[in-house]
């Protein structure tokens, strides 16, 4: 059977794009049956002012709501015991969520124990969980995780000190209000460490043994946006141009890497992130440049076109120029936005890394990683970044 046309499916949620969306959360929760909402968020977003347009906007609709606001950087088993408790205690039905990939990610789990009434480690993997959740509205704040367009949940086991990948086309939510006014509030290294979680998203989608012609598409497109568009966000944060060109990317991105999966730079992330519970933008953005050197060989003339879609010339170079070429513009560009090399400073040590090579293998995001990689390899890539 030939793989060019191997079969594939692609699934997303109805989404509304552009200035105002978020106003519309009302709206869209009285047309999904909403009688009373969790609304989940964390207190960043709610100092930012954005909750609140959520809240005003379910007030005008006349449907009550509870706030569950214990979500951190990396949402935890037991945040997701504790929105689950407040679901079932309060009589909810419907769940909103509005914030980074953080929030989004503890309501999709906390709508998998409601409905399930079991605890969230057990639907860790590709498919594990069975029944349909609470109806869901997601609000992003970021412009990286695009979890309210993706089959993903990713939750910090805290007993286990890992992240696990929840896939599962249950998790995707019934509408995603997708707003770009909502980034020019954010701090700029936010800025940078989220675009370069979407720029991760679409590169690893492109080359990810489970692209399709269709996530080909988004993704390429993304990556012309987060190159063009980055540097800029970053430094005029409330710029809407800058910000509507990267929620954009960022939505591309989604739509891409949701249906074709990821692969080891997210997998090391994950295992990386939540065994010392560090950003999940950042980790990528330092990860990014030793995988895609290492990846390169596997699919090079793809590889090529995502440096063509950065908008560099490969006229003339040798196999090992070309991928030099897109590694280099990759450093150029964290480093354009501010994200240091190397994760020292975050507290990685030597001694972690055989650990951290472990639970990066047995990741889901790494079964579609273009290159097999043994744990060694695993390791010497984060040796790279120490
Ligand atoms: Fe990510």
């Amino acid at each position: 059977m030939s793989t060019k046309w191997a079969l594939r499916k692609f699934v997303a949620p109805e989404f509304l794009f552009g200035e105002g969306a978020i106003d519309l959360a009302g709206q869209y929760a009285r047309n999904l049956g909403g009688k009373k909402v969790l609304l989940v968020t964390d207190p960043g977003v709610r100092a930012s002012g954005w909750a609140g347009h959520v809240l005003d906007s379910l007030k005008q609709a006349e449907i009550p709501c509870v706030i569950f606001e214990g979500v951190t950087e990396n949402p935890k088993t037991s945040e997701v015991r504790a929105g689950a408790r407040l679901y079932e205690s309060a009589g909810c039905n419907l769940i909103v969520a509005v914030g980074g990939g953080s929030p989004m990610d503890c309501a999709k789990a906390i709508g998998i124990v409601a409905s399930h009434e079991r605890d969230i480690e057990e639907f860790e993997g590709v498919d594990m969980v069975e029944f349909p959740i609470p109806p869901l509205i997601c609000i992003p704040t970021t412009a990286g995780s695009s979890a309210d367009v993706s089959q993903f949940a990713i939750i910090a086991d805290t007993n286990r000190r890992t992240k696990m990948a929840i896939v599962s086309k249950a998790v995707v939510p019934d509408a995603a209000l997708i707003d770009p006014r909502t980034l020019t509030t954010l701090a700029p290294y936010q800025i940078a460490c989220t675009g370069m979680d979407a720029l991760t998203h679409a590169i690893e989608a492109y080359v990810s043994t489970a692209h399709s012609p269709i996530t080909d598409l988004h993704a390429l497109e993304a990556i012309r946006l987060i190159t063009a568009n980055l540097p800029g966000a970053v430094a005029s944060p409330a710029s809407i141009d800058y910000q509507g060109a990267m929620m954009l990317a960022s939505l591309e991105a989604g739509l891409a890497f949701s249906n074709a999966i990821l692969g080891a730079v997210h997998a090391m992330a994950h295992s990386m992130g939540g065994y010392l519970d560090l950003p999940h933008g950042e980790c990528n953005a330092i990860l990014l440049t030793g995988v895609v050197a290492f990846n390169y060989p596997a699919c090079p003339e793809r590889y090529d076109r995502i440096t063509e879609a950065m908008g560099l010339s490969l006229t003339g170079l040798d196999s090992q120029a070309k991928a030099d070429r897109l590694v280099r513009t990759i450093a150029s560009l964290r480093d354009t936005v501010g994200i240091s090399p190397t994760v020292g400073r975050l507290g990685v040590k030597k001694t972690d890394l055989p650990r951290l090579a472990e639970f990066a293998m047995q990741d889901a995001c790494m079964a579609t990683n273009p290159m097999l990689m043994s744990k060694q390899e695993i390791e010497a890539i984060y040796e790279e970044v120490l």
